[in-house]
């Protein structure tokens, strides 16, 4: 096992360039099972999903190709040998139940493992599963595995509601509607860009979609896909850590291949704690101007402030002078980050579903653990701003969603490094 090794930061200066979107190109790898023909994708981060996502495809029968250094995937699902997927691979990511859809569609049966339920909450598919039943497919549960099945004639179009716009569901049941009969509306849908990019890619398949990125999204079924060539958006949660590190150390850096427009919530956050945002032609430029201000924050589905950056805002929190509070409402566990930071002296208390932060002078270096993906982000945040040498362990996680992270981090001035974890 490996550790961060992270000493206290000057402040940040520099350009880094942001990698492929991890959340766009999971489902976009996924959807390429709903056609024989080859697809090709551009802009893939090399990350452990990523590959976990690829050697999954590979055990349906997908050659894939990956060129890491272009980050380039080239896969044909020419034929489907199996829709079991494979114990291994499915277990350890949720994003793997992504397949479930196409499959469906494609093969009219899945049988993929029960994405198991991770630190941040029990993540449950029952979402997925009420789609999928009203467009006509069967489902069992044994074992820890759900097996899939549509009775004769394949799916049917229909109107679903989601009792909460769940980004996964909304993927899976679009997916399953390219290929159903006739037209399926989700209704409350999730509106997120990884979703956007997802149709863009199926349209470009020859789907027929619309309404994608509000909260109706209507598919018209056809009878089969084929190839196509996609470049996949910027990662916006990548883009967001590396703001709030030149917030967290009053640095001045310029994100080079960023959407701005994906990036409203966080952009309009960091304004009220002093740190400015400038659209210049080579990128998007941050900076802070005078000290961080507390910060009132609620997670909500896009185009609210995205779940996935709360973690990091509690580390700019935790050394912005005065009381924060921030509220997770999408996941009911986010919190586990706060126990780490406390240990690097953050003053925090955690009631339920909010968090109230009592800024800090200075947070001191200490031994940490990374207990999921954006919690070792906000770890490293705060090591950059902490007194002193922080270790943060179980650095897999952070792996997950960040590619070359510390060589970034480097190249901006940090002293990072890499270590063997006795
Ligand atoms: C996606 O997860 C992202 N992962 C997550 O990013 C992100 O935090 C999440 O969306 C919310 O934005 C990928 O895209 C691979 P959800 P997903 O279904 O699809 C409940 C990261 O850090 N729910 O929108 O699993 C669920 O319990 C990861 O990159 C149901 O109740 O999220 C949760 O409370 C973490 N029933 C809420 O909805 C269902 O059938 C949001 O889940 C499905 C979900």
């Amino acid at each position: 096992m490996e550790k961060f090794v992270i000493h206290k930061a000057q402040p940040l200066y520099g350009h880094v360039k942001i990698s492929g979107a991890k959340n766009a190109a999971l489902p976009i790898l996924a959807a390429c099972l709903l056609t024989s023909e080859v697809c090709i994708l551009h802009n893939v981060p090399p990350l452990r999903d990523v590959e976990e996502m690829l050697a999954l495809l590979e055990g349906f029968g997908v050659k894939t190709e990956f060129d890491k250094t272009k980050e380039m995937v080239q896969l044909q699902a020419g034929e489907i040998i199996s829709c079991d997927a494979m114990q291994a691979h499915a277990q350890t990511m949720r994003a793997s139940f992504l397949t479930a859809g196409p499959l469906l569609a494609r093969m009219q049966k899945a049988k993929i493992p029960m994405p198991g339920g991770c630190q941040i909450g029990s993540r449950p598919i029952d979402l997925h599963l009420k789609g999928f039943a009203a467009m006509g497919a069967n489902h069992k549960l044994e074992h820890g595995l759900v097996e899939l099945n549509t009775k004769n004639g394949g799916l049917r179009g229909k109107t679903v509601y989601l009792d909460f716009p769940s980004v996964g569901a909304t993927e899976n049941i679009m997916m399953a509607a390219t290929l159903a009969k006739g037209t399926t509306r989700i209704e409350n849908a999730a509106a997120e860009p990884e979703i956007c990019d997802l149709a863009e890619f199926l349209r470009k398949m020859g789907a027929q979609i619309t309404g994608d990125g509000t909260d109706t999204i209507v598919i018209d079924g056809v009878a089969a896909l084929h190839g196509a060539e996609h470049t996949v958006i910027p990662d916006r949660i990548e883009a967001g850590t590396f703001m709030a590190a030149a917030a967290i150390t009053g640095g001045d850096i310029v994100l080079e291949d960023v959407k701005a427009d994906h990036l409203k919530p966080v952009i309009a956050k960091l304004a009220e704690s002093n740190v400015k945002t400038e659209i210049l032609p080579e990128g998007l430029r941050v900076y802070r101007k005078g000290k961080l201000r507390p910060i009132q924050l609620k997670t909500m589905p896009f185009p609210g402030f995205p779940t996935d950056m709360q973690a990091q805002f509690m580390s700019i929190a935790a050394v912005a002078k005065g009381t924060s509070v921030i509220t997770e409402t999408v996941f009911e566990n986010r919190f586990l980050h706060a126990g780490e930071l406390q240990r690097m002296g953050a003053d925090i208390k955690i009631d339920s579903r909010s968090a109230v932060i009592e800024g800090v002078e200075e947070l001191t270096g200490s031994k940490v653990r990374a207990t999921d993906l954006r919690a070792g982000a906000a770890l490293i945040l705060s090591a950059l701003a902490a007194k002193g040498e922080t270790e943060i362990s179980d650095i897999y996680h952070i792996e997950r969603g960040y590619y070359h992270i510390e060589e970034k981090l480097r190249a901006l001035g940090a002293e990072i490094s890499r270590q063997e974890d006795s």
